[in-house]
């Protein structure tokens, strides 16, 4: 899970390597470096930490070059320091390198009892030192097949070579890589995103294979040696949504423009005129669906939960979901009849990605939702359904939650409608509830002041639980995972009816206990089980859709968000716990775009 750019052109390189590498941060940020060609030698700089450390690095001591690559790290082998951060250079060959490599111990004995000798604790050293050694026999293109030849795992690279000046090599197994186009300059990146400002017209490397870019051309080679050609895509231009504007931080910047999110997602999807849903060309026909299978990681998965639920209570599907990094090595059953869906904001998670080709070798039909259209996911798919949320920087996901939430309830709703599981009198009702659903976000932003009071209740807190039932059980999750990855505060999500399983144990006096009751159908329950946590001394933070008194010295917040429909809860119950989990982590003074210890693609397993 890191970030990888590699720049050909006919002007020096650093400074645009240096922008990229800040915009594929969100992928990796423990360290990281770049290596250019100057003076018929590689020019390599690294340190630990972020790529503004990298410049300041270059202001001191600038690196020329009209050639180079560059790496933004998060470890997997070796901790992170200056020696572990790409690029690993020997005198002739410099290699930068995202994904990991399987046999790295195996090789690294061959080649030291060969008497080469290693600086770094990574798996990447291997790489560079198997070229540099093919490099004696073979020319580049040759030293890295036969290097390639030798790996076990999944990886993307780019190389450079001291003796030829002019070449690029990419290579992609598993993690993706994709190749920018511009006039007298060409791009290797591990995404789209980072080529953005320097080029729209963009191509991908398919697994195995390998590119080789010069500053006006980009040859591509399938596994077996072949040459191939690519197609040549044309990228969106998402300028406004990639830019943070007056907000201090991505983050809040995606949480306040989710009644947009909302809006565009809604809009791609409706046909107000013909009040129904633009979707059509089902993998499989809405009425042979044997069941549905929801697949995720993190909160792409509590996506999948929320929409387990709707698509119990709106239709006679049976649903199965799971978390992509089990379901992949699962013995499964695999039924043609099944829909497999994958949901991903990135579409570049490696265990959604290993998810999806299982369910492909297995030839049965698969579906994403995807915010990144441009993605492997996406592309790998049957079928595709975006999510149209814009760029998603901050790490942690906020407006791609929500928009997954509301393609997957757009989905439930067509399907049901399809195969006539409801009536047409409540399709178009819910239909038109949904389009409320942009203006009530915004109605919903408003309580943030309230939550910004809610917060200091963390401040000195050892942990805390969220509680919840039916939907708001995924939303449970979903706000102890926003409280965990941004205030490193420890948190536990739960269905309220299962504390008395095991969790009450944890409650003690003042425990910040956040109790998430929409009037639904589990309401009554829920007070119940928070009257359990309240006589064992828990402070009961209560967010409801419901007005009623309930503030009392035993519950010392509450909030409330608009209610539209029973079904819709989990969409606006999101809001609080986005910006509970926010101001947290403002108050205890954490990164917030950037989370200690995460990435925001996680493109190794
Ligand atoms: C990382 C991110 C999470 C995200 C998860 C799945 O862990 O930090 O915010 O939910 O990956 O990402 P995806 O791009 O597949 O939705």
């Amino acid at each position: 899970m890191c970030g990888i750019i590699g720049i050909a052109s006919n002007k020096p390189v650093s400074i645009n390597i240096i922008n990229s590498l800040k915009k594929l941060e969100y992928r990796g940020y423990d360290s990281a470096g770049l290596a250019t060609l100057n003076n018929n030698k590689i020019d390599e700089k690294k340190c630990t930490g972020r790529v503004e450390e990298l410049e300041k690095i270059l202001f001191k001591s600038p690196s020329e070059g009209n050639l180079g690559i560059g790496h933004v790290r998060w470890a997997t082998h070796g901790v992170p320091n200056e020696i572990n951060a790409h690029p690993h250079s020997t005198e002739i060959v410099s290699v930068v390198h995202n994904g990991i490599i399987e046999n790295s111990d195996e090789l690294k004995k061959k080649l030291e009892i060969k008497g080469l000798r290693f600086k770094s604790q990574t798996d990447t050293e291997v790489i560079t030192l198997l070229i540099t050694e093919a490099l004696k026999k073979y020319d580049p293109l040759e030293s890295v097949f036969s290097t390639l030849k030798q790996l076990k795992g999944s990886f993307a690279l780019g190389i450079i070579f001291k003796d030829n000046k002019n070449i690029i090599i990419g290579a992609r197994r598993g993690s993706p890589l994709a190749v920018g186009y511009a006039q007298d300059e060409k791009y290797l990146g591990s995404d789209s995103y980072a080529l953005k400002s320097m080029t729209n017209k963009i191509s991908y490397l398919d697994d195995g294979d390998l590119c080789v870019l010069t500053k006006d051309n980009v040859e591509f080679y399938d596994e077996k040696k072949k040459k191939i050609n690519k197609k040549i895509y044309n990228l969106s231009d998402d300028k406004n949504t990639s830019e943070k504007g007056d907000y201090k931080n991505f983050m809040s910047k995606e949480i306040f423009e989710q009644p947009i999110t909302a809006k565009n997602c809604i809009n791609e999807y409706i046909d107000s005129l013909k009040k129904d849903i633009n979707i059509y060309n089902f993998p499989i026909q809405p009425n042979n669906i044997n069941k549905i299978v929801l697949v995720g990681c993190g909160t792409a998965y509590h996506s999948c939960l929320v929409a387990k639920y709707w698509f119990e209570e709106l239709t006679n599907i049976d649903v199965d979901i799971d978390i992509a990094s089990e379901f992949r090595y699962r013995k499964l059953k695999f039924n043609s009849q099944n829909l497999y869906i994958f949901v991903s904001q990135s579409g570049e998670t490696a265990d959604t990605a290993a998810a999806l080709d299982l369910c492909k070798k297995n030839k049965v039909k698969t579906c994403s939702i995807i915010n990144s259209v441009e993605s492997t996911i996406a592309r790998n798919s049957d079928w595709v359904l975006p999510i149209h949320a814009g760029p998603e920087i901050g790490v942690a996901s906020t407006k791609a939650f929500l928009g997954q939430m509301i393609v997957l309830y757009i989905l439930c709703l067509k399907l049901a409608k399809s195969r006539q599981d409801i009536e047409d009198k409540d399709y178009q009702l819910f239909l038109e509830r949904l389009k409320l659903i942009p203006d009530a976000i915004k109605k919903t932003l408003k309580i943030e002041s309230s939550i910004q009071s809610m917060a200091k209740e963390f401040i000195d807190a050892k942990g805390s639980m969220f509680l919840g039932r039916g939907y708001s059980f995924p939303i449970a999750l979903e706000g102890a995972l926003k409280l965990k990855e941004l205030s490193y505060l420890h948190a536990e999500g739960y269905p309220a009816g299962e504390m008395k399983h095991g969790p009450l144990a944890l409650i003690e006096e003042g425990l910040p206990v956040i109790v998430i009751a929409p009037k639904d159908k589990y309401y009554e329950k829920t007070l119940s089980n928070m009257q359990e946590v309240i006589a064992r001394g828990g402070k009961i933070l209560f967010i409801s859709d419901y007005k009623k008194e309930l503030i009392n010295e035993n519950v010392r917040f509450g909030v409330t968000v608009p209610f539209l429909d029973n079904l819709l809860s989990p969409i606006l119950l999101t809001i609080p716990i986005q910006l509970l989990a926010y101001h947290v982590a403002l108050l205890k003074g954490c990164d917030i775009d950037k989370p200690r210890n995460l990435a925001k693609s996680v493109t190794v397993e």
